[in-house]
């Protein structure tokens, strides 16, 4: 089911051949949108702009829908919806099970990589935000019909592990007994120690060759930093309230197996060459080479990052890679795809898309970091939202924010404007649900009747109410462009303007103090916004109260 706009757009452009660029109208009283294609056809053809409105007039078709079609100045159509169409489209959005998201034309199988922080390593601001927009992407992806799968790629493969084990060897700590906590110091301690000892380095990279040959020893030990990382993982995704869970782990190591053949396969097709001693893939039009093996015969990032994508299109059949991390490693996944579609791993048909995002910036416009000046964990930001407000509403706050700015910007951490119940924020959102959740509730006390989505048809005389209800039948169009350009800030910006309508709605239309069936069709609409919202935020991974 297209959007009342969709339709409208769609009738205009049968006639005028070209997109018809429909706006919201300025003011109430110009109707609900306004077409100006006319002047421009005018000026393209020569013509006189009245008259080329005039004739879009006299043959669009489009009286199922709109007031008779006006002309107004310089040869601008104004357009009004029958407020009787717009009264049924609310209905039906009430009566349908998935408040107007469109299933998509194609379920696509879409793999998306998210979250993804390091073993050893506290979660940094990165990963959160990866986590928040990967879920927030997931649940608008699996809302619109397609299957997601979630791949969780976590750094838990890599040389840092022979200094990790040899460290812990070395100082004979029970590996089983670590914490997250006291595995990041012993990765600081196990970092100077190589740095400064060379003996320690030489025996901390033999410890790698013994981690990759399979050692059991060696393994047991690697086994324990995973299973402490993971509980801590876990732990904040529960504090997230976010969907990631074990069975969504893909980690580096588990590619290991699969890097010999991603080499070979490479070299034997000719996309790799050995260049002084490293196999390198040398794309055209890029300076700089994609190393799959480095000389002394490791394999890094990128080589695990190539068996990813066989794996993910050969055995989990995706039609659609998601890559959700930081906008610094964009160059790296420009090569890795481009070196996919060379080697026919990442067929045509099969798209494959970096979602980069920008720094979390501290009030002075630098990187965030904390009063001690270390770089801010996972943990600090959460705990800094939750001094100034409840936990619900804390992680409102801090996920919109990350939500609601374009992907690329950075943003600033400001506690104080985020956790705010006014403005642009996850807390007037949750708000907006509140108060019009209350209202239902109390109609309900009253025995009101709520849930008649027919007595809407009786009213939407009122502009506000008719502005309501317009915004209220594009929500199905907002997610299915959020589900395309996996732009969240889209869906953030409609639920923002949609509960700001709310307001005035209130303002301008009594609800419990109107009577019969003004009431009754303004109870619909409440219920409807509020569908809206909380099935919007949701979207957002945001809890949406039904008191604050
Ligand atoms: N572990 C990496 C980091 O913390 C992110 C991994 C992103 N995913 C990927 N397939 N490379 O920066």
């Amino acid at each position: 089911m297209a959007s009342l706009p969709e339709i409208l757009s769609a009738r205009f452009e049968a006639v005028t051949g070209v997109d018809p660029e429909l706006r919201p109208a300025t003011k109430p009283q110009f109707g609900h949108y306004q077409c100006n294609v006319a002047l421009r056809l005018a000026a393209d053809r020569g013509l006189k702009p009245r008259e080329v409105a005039q004739s879009i007039v006299d043959t669009v078709d489009v009286a199922d829908l709109c007031e008779p079609l006006e002309i107004a100045g310089p040869g601008f159509i104004n357009i009004r919806i029958r407020t009787d169409v717009l009264a049924h489209a609310v209905a039906e959005q009430l009566r349908d099970p998935h408040a107007g998201i469109v299933p998509t034309q194609k379920p696509a199988v879409v793999v998306v990589d998210y979250s993804a922080p390091n073993v050893a390593k506290p979660m940094h601001v990165g990963n959160l935000r990866s986590t928040i927009i990967g879920d927030c992407l997931a649940r608008v992806l699996r809302s619109t019909g397609d299957t997601v799968i979630a791949q969780n790629h976590i750094g838990d493969w890599g040389t840092q592990f022979g200094m990790l084990v040899e460290q812990i060897l070395d100082e004979g700590i029970d590996a089983s007994a670590l914490t997250l906590d006291t595995s990041v110091e012993l990765y600081k301690r196990a970092q100077a120690h190589f740095r400064s000892d060379e003996v320690f380095a030489e025996a901390a990279r033999r410890r790698v060759v013994a981690l990759q040959a399979g050692d059991e020893q060696t393994r047991a030990i690697w086994q324990c930093l995973i299973d402490v990382s993971k509980a801590g993982f876990n732990r904040a995704y529960a504090r997230l309230g976010v969907l990631l869970t074990d069975a969504d782990l893909a980690g580096e190591s588990m590619y290991n197996p699969m890097l010999d053949a991603v080499a070979a396969d490479l070299e034997a097709m000719g996309v790799a060459t050995m260049d002084a001693g490293a196999l390198c893939v040398f794309i055209p039009g890029d300076d700089a080479p994609l190393i799959v093996r480095k000389s002394d015969g490791g394999y890094g990032y990128a080589a695990t990052d190539l068996a990813a994508i066989r794996h993910r299109v050969g055995t989990l059949h995706a039609d659609r890679l998601i890559y959700v991390v930081g906008a610094p490693q964009s160059h790296h996944f420009a090569q890795v795809f481009a070196t996919a579609r060379l080697a026919g791993w990442l067929p045509e048909a099969v798209s494959a898309e970096h979602v980069g995002f920008g720094s979390v910036l501290g009030a002075d416009g630098k990187m965030f970091k904390t009063r001690d000046g270390k770089a801010v964990t996972l943990d600090t930001l959460l705990d800094a939202a939750e001094e100034v407000a409840a936990t619900e509403v804390a992680m409102a706050a801090v996920k919109y924010a990350d939500l609601s700015n374009a992907l690329h910007k950075d943003y600033v951490f400001d506690v104080d404007r985020m956790t705010a119940t006014t403005g642009d924020t996850g807390p007037y959102l949750q708000y907006a649900h509140a108060r019009v959740s209350q209202i239902l509730r109390r109609a309900a006390a009253d025995s009101l009747v709520v849930d008649d989505a027919t007595a809407v048809i009786a009213c939407l005389g009122e502009p506000a109410e008719q502005t309501l209800a317009l915004t209220l039948t594009r929500f199905g169009e907002v997610v299915a462009e959020v589900a395309s350009s996996l732009q969240p800030h889209k869906l953030c910006g409609y639920l923002f303007e949609l509960a700001t309508q709310l307001s005035s709605f209130y303002e301008q239309c009594p609800v419990l103090k109107s009577e019969d069936e003004i009431r009754a069709s303004r109870l619909v609409l409440c219920r409807a916004t509020q569908r809206v919202l909380a099935t919007g935020l949701d979207l957002l991974g945001i809890h949406a109260p039904e008191s604050m």
